[in-house]
């Protein structure tokens, strides 16, 4: 008999709406669990003794302490291996590595290079694989990044008093506007993976020479068509900022691209987020301003990073609740 293969989590793109709506409400519960009830671990503990292999050959603060505390909250155990550590791709393949780690732990968590390493490490495992970023894709920011848009939507738009996780994730976000304002990164790719089945539009300005892949470009066209949403591209600004909710930005010189910073700081010139940049930009009035962190001043400055309009630090904290609910979703339940 064939085993089916465990559920992993690559990129959103392979999950529906509904299956990006749940794992966002069930993100909404734990923090509210946690943080309004005050039950500060899951009260059935359902991954006592078992370890999520956390597998790291690139830095990270918020994706790391995220997923051990939410390990630690669901009674499991976050085993960290950076590549100090272990034979990541170095000197054992990744076939290898994953038949092996795989063997002895619930699930891996794996911070890679390329993505075709994260597609191995998966294809070879007999446990959940997720994506702790890729040079492609970085699910678990993504759906924290939902997560906060619906945060800030209910508090604007429902009854005082409403919580979050008693309003339906795909209504609030419903034609809401997105500006992405930067490289063409990880980052804004599983925005595109994901936002358009959503009901949320996504205007990308990347200076010239910077275009995403005509491959995920298709995708995200598809997706857009079949859920009656726009992806529109532009080299300007200002273009994208106009009548957005959300104006989100990145790093312009992402971990592995260290060698091309100067050239970035130069074509990048004019994408630096500003008050001034905004405001001759007419975004909606209400908008807020995101971005994954870790951050520079090169692409937003301290005025809108550190404004009541950013979003920045609740956005970060929403990594653990919805890394939580990832897992719960992979290794307890074994299904989105
Ligand atoms: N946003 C994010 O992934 O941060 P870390 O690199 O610190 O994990
Ligand atoms: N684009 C950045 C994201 C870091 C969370 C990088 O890949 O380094």
């Amino acid at each position: 008999l064939k085993r089916a293969p465990p559920p992993h989590f690559i990129t959103l793109r392979d999950l529906t709406g509904p299956q990006i709506g749940s794992l966002v409400q069930s993100a909404l519960q734990f923090k509210h669990m946690c943080k309004v009830e005050g039950k500060t671990a899951h009260p059935d503990l359902p991954l006592k003794g078992q370890t999520l292999a956390i597998m790291f050959s690139k830095r990270s603060t918020r994706t790391r302490v995220a997923t051990e505390t939410a390990m630690a909250y669901l009674g499991g155990q976050g085993l960290f291996l950076s590549s100090q550590d272990i034979q990541l791709g170095v000197n054992e393949s990744l076939r290898d590595t994953s038949q092996v780690v795989s063997s002895m732990c619930a699930g891996i968590m794996a911070r890679v290079g390329a993505h075709r390493e994260i597609e191995e490490l998966a294809h070879y495992s007999s446990v959940p694989v997720i994506n702790a970023l890729s040079d492609t894709f970085h699910p678990t920011q993504i759906l924290a990044d939902l997560m906060t848009m619906h945060e800030v939507a209910v508090a604007e738009r429902c009854p005082p008093g409403t919580l979050p996780h008693e309003v339906n994730f795909r209504d609030t976000l419903q034609g809401q506007r997105v500006a992405w304002v930067g490289d063409a990164n990880n980052i804004v790719w599983e925005m595109m993976m994901a936002f358009p089945k959503l009901g949320v539009d996504l205007a990308v300005a990347t200076p010239k020479g910077y275009d995403t892949p005509a491959v995920l470009r298709e995708t995200a066209a598809g997706f857009a068509r079949e859920h009656r949403t726009q992806v529109a591209y532009t080299q300007h600004p200002e273009e994208a900022i106009r009548d957005s909710h959300f104006i989100v930005t990145d790093t312009w010189v992402s971990m592995g691209q260290e060698a091309e910073k100067t050239k970035r700081l130069q074509d990048f010139k004019g994408y630096q987020i500003t008050h001034d940049l905004i405001n001759r930009s007419q975004p909606h009035k209400d908008w807020k301003f995101m971005h994954c962190l870790p951050r520079k001043q090169e692409e937003v400055d301290d005025a809108v990073f550190y404004s009541p309009q950013s979003l920045v630090f609740p956005e970060a904290e929403n990594r653990k609740w919805t890394i939580l609910a990832v897992l719960n979703a992979l290794l307890v339940n074994k299904r989105y």
